[in-house]
């Protein structure tokens, strides 16, 4: 018998499109997860999230396009993928009158595990997500990250090998989210695969090995985190300072076709290069041999956040 490995792919979509009456939610997108990926998920409000998340998640049927998730098709092997998932929505209701224990054993229920094993189930995800003290707790007496760690043990009952998660962090104050990254982290080191969605590119870029960037329901950015900004930037930024001759390095600078633009900005240079991945030493160069005095060359440190404004500037819906 050949054994074969587990196919590195946990999700690809194939022209995934969704349209709600006349709205195109979803336009044709082409997605791949690899499975161990803890996957960044970013787009503004309503750029189509949501609608990706239910689809993969088999709440929701496509308009036209296919998707995988772990090896099985969304529509014809639904059931199989609600097996094989932990899709926790971005609301979802609390049932505030019952207690913690109660909660998950009623979802462990759902999932036909054993009432013998439920226990153990129930003691291990409280553990993982931090609430062991809270196992009699009412759900209603919960913080709001409370409730969200709790949302994060029901959908790891089933021990899920992926998991769908739709902005687990919003409405969270900045520790909570923190506490909410960790677990995600630690998930990820048992093993999971994870898609978390956000519009807040910042918050991921420090905890996902890939991000997408969608916007209007199109796929604009997919590949490693650190890549979104040589990407997404129109061309590499640097300030410079010079001793005197402000005019005669602009001059300088100007004559050199590699410089895309130059623009004085008090008694500094502000330099774009053409190409996102420009060599600052022709910056110096260029000053130096035209005799300016180069006081101090830095590269301007446009956060992920502006790059992501700067994208998707004016295109929210
Ligand atoms: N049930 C629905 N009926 C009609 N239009 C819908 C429905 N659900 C979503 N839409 C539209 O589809 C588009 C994508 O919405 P979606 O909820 O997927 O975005 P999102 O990225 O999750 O946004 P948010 O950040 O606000 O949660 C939006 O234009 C939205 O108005
Ligand atoms: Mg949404």
């Amino acid at each position: 018998m050949t054994t074969l490995a587990a196919a590195p792919v946990a999700i690809q979509t194939r022209d995934l499109t969704r349209r709600y009456g006349a709205t195109l939610a979803l336009d044709r997108l082409n997605l791949t997860v690899n499975r161990g990926d803890l996957f960044g998920f970013i787009g503004s409000n309503g750029a189509g999230k949501t609608t990706t998340l239910r689809i993969l998640s088999t709440f929701l049927t496509p308009s036209s396009g296919t998707a995988e998730v772990l090896g099985h098709d969304i529509v014809q092997g639904a059931d199989a993928v609600r097996r094989v998932i932990g899709y926790m929505p971005d609301f979802f209701g609390v049932y505030k009158d019952m207690e913690v224990e109660e909660y998950l054993d009623f979802f462990g229920a759902c999932y036909r595990i054993p009432a013998a094993q439920r226990a153990k189930v129930i003691d291990d995800v409280l553990e993982l997500v931090g609430l062991t003290e809270k196992k009699g707790a009412l759900i209603g007496a919960l913080s709001r990250g409370m409730q969200q760690r709790l949302g994060l043990a029901r959908v790891l009952v089933h021990d899920p090998q992926l998991l769908l998660l739709d902005e687990p962090a919003s409405g969270l104050d900045p520790r909570a989210r923190i506490e909410v990254m960790e677990i995600l982290r630690e998930l990820r080191r048992l093993g999971k695969t994870i898609i978390i969605s956000s519009h807040i590119l910042s918050e991921l870029e420090t905890i996902c090995n890939r991000v997408c960037i969608i916007e209007k329901g199109r796929l604009i950015y997919t590949g490693p985190v650190q890549g979104v900004r040589a990407q997404m930037s129109p061309g590499a930024v640097f300030w410079v300072r010079v001793g005197s001759g402000l005019a005669e390095a602009v001059k300088l600078l100007q004559a050199c076709p590699e410089v895309a633009e130059v623009t004085p900005v008090e008694q500094q240079l502000k330099v774009t290069l053409a190409g996102a991945s420009g060599d600052p030493s022709l910056i110096a160069e260029t000053l130096v041999r035209g005799g300016a005095k180069l006081l101090e060359l830095r590269e301007d440190e446009m956060t992920l956040e502006e790059v992501f404004l700067r994208v998707t500037r004016g295109e929210t819906q």
